[in-house]
């Protein structure tokens, strides 16, 4: 295995990538050791910090800090990276939010460039001739594509906010598609995994897999030409590159050949929207996160709302009481999700009254101090709407005040499966997260409701929460998570970790995690619960399961002048370094 690794074409790139790497773990490492005296440390930083979920995406946008980019820059950078070498959520092909915060301004703005349904979506697109929810068709074939905003949500930042070109930005994504990376275990575990979805779509097969159908192996060099042509064409023409010219063309007629809906019209029409963040504060903490299409800002602001009125940190980290109360607070916020929550450009959502404290107040009267409520008694609240399996999260911060919170996705581990032949990217099958049918659950188990039905170029419902936690005028904490419907809980969790339980923020990342989302009715949790906890909750009357561990949360705190990084061990190519 060793020779065989070192006799790859790629041996110096592999070198570099790993003494690179391993003098950055070692001198943060031991840094980070020194300044905090214990085991689970953050990584250190005076004049910026990166933390991604690939370390290569990390050493990019590090560099351009480095060089005197800001924190969009830097952002801008790591999305295109990953876009490649982390092509199981990194994408173009998808759509996702990015929170900016700026201290100089002393405000923080959301982009929202979420996917949208083709201008020829129906409500009843994904119901079969029985009229039920056909899940293949949402998930795996061509319908299951909204149209992207990827490109040009990272292209509307850089113009607003960052300082260097478009092509500046691209440059090192094409360098790792052109020449290739080396293949680490997660990146071909991924593959053997998906092997049977991916292997459906000759366009995707043979980006994926060798010429005679076997893996790529940790240690091979993975090249993409189709995707290094198609984002050098985006940095010599533009972000019209992506929506009106030969890219539109191969996606237009990838869709016409496989009976998809998106045109070059819906193409052309895409565009991000800047919006005004969720705002909410926890125990003195101001709280900016995403607004709808995302119901994450809403529903974590609301939770933290009724969890500021008992006395968490008296009750301790991770004890059953705390994790009933945050359970039974869940609960009420994700039926609520069920009912009200869908693109506020098409639906009315009672926003105000969700995230308000008057509505928390009286939600936690209706949770009982010591038994889980169950789930079949609760159901969403009845406000006035007339009021006014695979993600990726990087959190950036730079010397000039900047701070950038982003999660994109193209929803699943490698979205719908199908590249665009020619032009080497994968599709998202971001359409299974509207409600294909009112009250039939999505592949998280979310069930939804007439406000996230499908209607022609709405965006569907998220539960991606990118955060920016102030104290004063001052960024503090910098977080978001994948996960799909345990994005919220998890991002939840690392706030409550960091100021109600004083955890440095990698010990609140790391540090495991509980989720209740209403529907199944069943507390979830990760390993290293205690027995003792676990039996008290189930004599409290919650249904435990314990589970897979939940989301990947890239981490950023700021104190005393100095920035913390942390990576979430869960994954196992996440990067924290700083500067
Ligand atoms: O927007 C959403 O809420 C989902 N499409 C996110 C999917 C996701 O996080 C999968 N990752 N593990």
């Amino acid at each position: 295995m060793e020779r065989k690794f070192f006799e790859q074409k790629g041996r110096w790139w592999a070198a570099a990538i790993l003494g690179v790497t391993l003098i950055l773990f070692s001198v943060t490492a031991y840094a980070a050791a020194i300044i905090e005296g214990e085991r689970m440390t953050p990584v250190p930083g005076k004049e910026g910090m990166v933390v991604t979920s690939h370390f290569l995406a990390t050493e990019t946008a590090l560099e351009v800090l480095q060089k005197g980019g800001n924190a969009i820059d830097a952002a801008v950078t790591a999305a295109f990276s990953l876009a490649v070498i982390q092509p199981r959520s990194g994408n173009i092909g998808g759509g996702g939010f990015m929170l900016i915060s700026s201290e100089k301004r002393n405000d923080v703005i959301a982009i929202d460039y979420r996917e949208k349904a083709p201008s020829q979506a129906s409500v009843d697109m994904f119901l079969n001739q029985e009229g039920k929810a056909d899940s293949e068709v949402s998930r795996y074939s061509h319908l299951a594509a909204g149209v992207p905003g990827t490109v040009a949500g990272l292209a509307m930042a850089l113009a607003e906010y960052g300082t260097i070109s478009l092509q500046e930005a691209v440059s090192p994504a094409i360098r790792l598609a052109e020449e290739g990376f080396i293949v680490t275990p997660r990146f071909s575990d991924g593959l053997k995994e998906k092997e049977k979805i991916l292997k459906r779509w000759d366009s995707t097969r043979k980006i994926f897999y060798k010429v005679d159908g076997s893996y790529y192996e940790p240690g091979d060099l993975f090249v993409q030409k189709d995707l290094a042509a198609t984002l050098r064409r985006i940095a010599e023409n533009g972000v019209q590159e992506f929506y009106e010219g030969k890219t539109a063309a191969l996606l237009v007629a990838e869709m016409a050949k496989h009976g998809g809906l998106i045109t070059l019209a819906d193409m052309q029409n895409y565009t991000p929207v800047i919006r005004m963040p969720v705002h909410g504060t926890y125990r003195g903490y101001d709280i900016y996160s995403m607004p709808p299409p995302s119901s994450g800002g809403v529903h974590l602001v609301q939770i933290l709302n009724i969890l500021e009125g008992y006395p968490i940190p008296d009750h301790g980290h991770n004890s059953a009481k705390t994790i009933h109360l945050m359970a039974e607070a869940m609960k009420l916020a994700y039926a609520d999700r069920s009912f009200h929550l869908g693109d506020e450009d098409f639906v009315k959502v009672p926003l105000k009254r969700l995230v308000s404290r008057e509505y928390a107040t009286s939600l936690r009267q209706r949770i009982d101090p010591e038994k889980a409520t169950p789930s079949s008694t609760i159901s969403p609240g009845k406000l006035n709407p007339c009021e006014s399996n695979e993600t990726t999260h990087f959190s950036i911060v730079d010397k000039f005040g900047n701070a950038v919170s982003n999660t994109y996705t193209i929803n699943f581990s490698y979205g719908s499966g199908i590249v665009v032949e020619g032009a080497g990217f994968l599709l998202n099958n971001e359409m299974d997260d509207f409600s294909a049918k009112p009250g039939v659950p999505n592949a998280y188990g979310l069930i939804g409701g007439e406000a996230n039905r499908i209607e022609p170029n709405k965006r569907m419902l998220s539960s991606m929460s990118p955060t920016i936690v102030k104290q004063g005028e001052r960024n503090y904490l910098v977080t978001g998570s994948p996960g799909g419907s345990r994005i919220i809980t998890t991002t939840l969790q690392v706030i409550m970790n960091v100021i109600d339980h004083g955890l440095n923020v990698q010990s609140s990342v790391t540090a495991p995690r509980i989720h209740h989302q209403w529907l199944p009715d069943e507390l979830r949790i990760e390993e290293g619960l205690s027995p003792d906890t676990i039996k008290i909750l189930q004599n409290n009357g919650h249904n435990v399961k314990q589970e897979a561990a939940m989301g990947a949360i890239q981490s950023v705190l700021i104190k005393n002048g100095m920035m913390y990084g942390a990576a979430d061990p869960r994954r196992s190519t996440a990067l924290a370094a700083g500067l």
